[in-house]
């Protein structure tokens, strides 16, 4: 998929970079992005918009992959900015994200993160809670700014990939429940405050969905509270934001819909909805994380240790694991590789994949057909270019993997490979001892 093809030695090339090379140059375990493919998917997203006539903002949440080199492409790319910390909204403004396409996530913004977004005038808080409207007030005034605001709402319905679950009742740590007039009270404190605008609302239902359903059903839910708002306070949103959650294909089980669908499927429920309200559009936001980032990346491993246990399985162990991605241990999240060096031949075996943990759940893939692997060949894991670097930890202190993004045949290093020392940087010594 994307740039990703084998080469005439048999290797995988990645934006026309020979994989091997890559290892070569910057050693692994090595996430690799395809920036032709982030490109692509960024603009599928916007040019959905575009083509129906809406005004719309494509925000990335930051969350599925963020440092200050990805950060600078979204920015190149048109995109706005999801943020949800004090760490990722640093990381947007040292990559110089413009601050009015940022908008900042979070159930328990502390008083310092709402403060340094304040001073950084960004473009809008996404507010969870009355907490948080009570520290925007104390802060804004202080500053003497204005700031814009979405109120986060918890629509009671909860989309996983096919299911579907309209709660009615909401239970979720994130946003104002609509049930109990929360929700309605929230738009009242933030309509009354001098220092806050009130753009409208967001919704989130869920990540990695394959339907329109859910959206459809969380449009339809946000507007009959619209109604409400708009019957007892007067109230009409400017902006409608749904939040993230589009799928994309880790292997074939997972039948993603092409991001028009999804996209138009919503631009038709707004609509729908709009004029059975009798407002004009708004504007929609949404925030794809995992559909702009996550089938651009790749990790390549190097394999070392073979373990057979005739007639029960074969293990391969990489030099990564759950460092670099939880999800298999987190989610049981599955995922499809090859044997970057010797990609043409044929598959002759079922292995399973395990990580370098000293844990038995650090298990990459089980089941796996690959040509027989032996110690120094190269596994290529595809659809790790979401939540695997941004997940990643120094479990076992084993460093962080070196970042690349590949494009038209060039390699660019954009975050480093980290150091024993660095893993040791925070270490204080016992009174007395020495360090050697
Ligand atoms: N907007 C909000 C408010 C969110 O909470 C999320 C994800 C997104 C957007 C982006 O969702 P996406 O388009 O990436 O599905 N660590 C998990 C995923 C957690 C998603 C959390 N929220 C995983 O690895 O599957």
């Amino acid at each position: 998929h994307g740039t990703s093809r084998i080469n005439d030695q048999g290797h995988l090339e990645i934006g026309g970079v020979d994989v091997l090379d890559l290892k070569k140059q910057f050693g692994t375990p090595l996430y690799v992005y395809d920036i032709a493919l982030i490109t692509e998917r960024a603009n599928e997203f916007v040019q959905a918009f575009k083509k129906r006539n809406i005004k719309a903002q494509v925000a990335y949440a930051s969350k599925a992959f963020s440092c200050v080199a990805m950060v600078q492409l979204a920015k190149e790319l048109d995109l706005s900015l999801d943020v949800v910390s004090g760490g990722e909204l640093h990381t947007a403004l040292v990559a110089g994200f413009p601050v009015e396409r940022i908008h900042f996530h979070g159930n328990n913004k502390s008083y310092s993160e709402i403060d340094m977004a304040v001073k950084a005038e960004i473009g809008c808080f996404v507010v969870d809670n009355f907490y948080e409207i009570q520290l925007l007030k104390e802060i804004t005034q202080k500053h003497n700014k204005k700031v814009s605001v979405l109120l986060r709402i918890t629509p009671g319905v909860e989309a996983h990939t096919h299911d579907y679950i309209s709660t009615g009742q909401e239970d979720s740590k994130f946003g104002f429940d609509l049930l109990s007039g929360q929700a309605l009270e929230a738009v009242q404190q933030v309509e009354d405050h001098e220092f806050l605008q009130l753009l409208g609302v967001h919704c989130h239902i869920g990540s990695q969905i394959f339907e329109t359903t859910g959206f459809v059903m969380a449009v339809e839910k946000v507007f009959s509270y619209l109604a409400e708002w708009k019957e007892q306070l007067n109230y009409t949103p400017q902006v409608v934001n749904l939040g993230g959650g589009f799928g994309i294909r880790y292997t074939k089980e997972d039948t993603p819909l092409p991001v028009s669908q999804y996209v138009d499927a919503t631009i038709n429920a707004v609509i729908e909805q709009s004029e059975k309200l009798g407002i004009e559009i708004p504007e929609i936001w949404i925030e794809p994380g995992r559909s702009l980032v996550g089938d651009a990346g790749t990790t390549l491993y190097t394999i070392g240790a073979k373990k057979e246990i005739p007639e029960v399985r074969h293990y391969l162990s990489v030099d990564g694991g759950m460092t670099d991605n939880l999800r298999p241990a987190l989610y049981q999240a599955k995922y499809e590789a090859i044997l970057a060096n010797r990609a043409n031949e044929v598959s002759q075996e079922t292995y399973s994949i395990a990580g370098k943990c000293c844990e038995s759940g650090d298990m990459l893939i089980w089941d796996i057909s690959l040509p027989f692997g032996k110690p120094g060949d190269t596994l290529a894991v595809f659809c790790t270019g979401a939540y695997g670097y941004s997940m990643s930890n120094n479990y076992n202190r084993i460093p962080r993997p070196a970042i690349v993004f590949v494009e038209n045949g060039k390699a660019t290093l954009v975050v480093k490979r980290e150091t024993y020392e660095d893993l040791i940087q925070y270490d204080l010594t016992i009174k007395g001892n020495n360090i050697i």
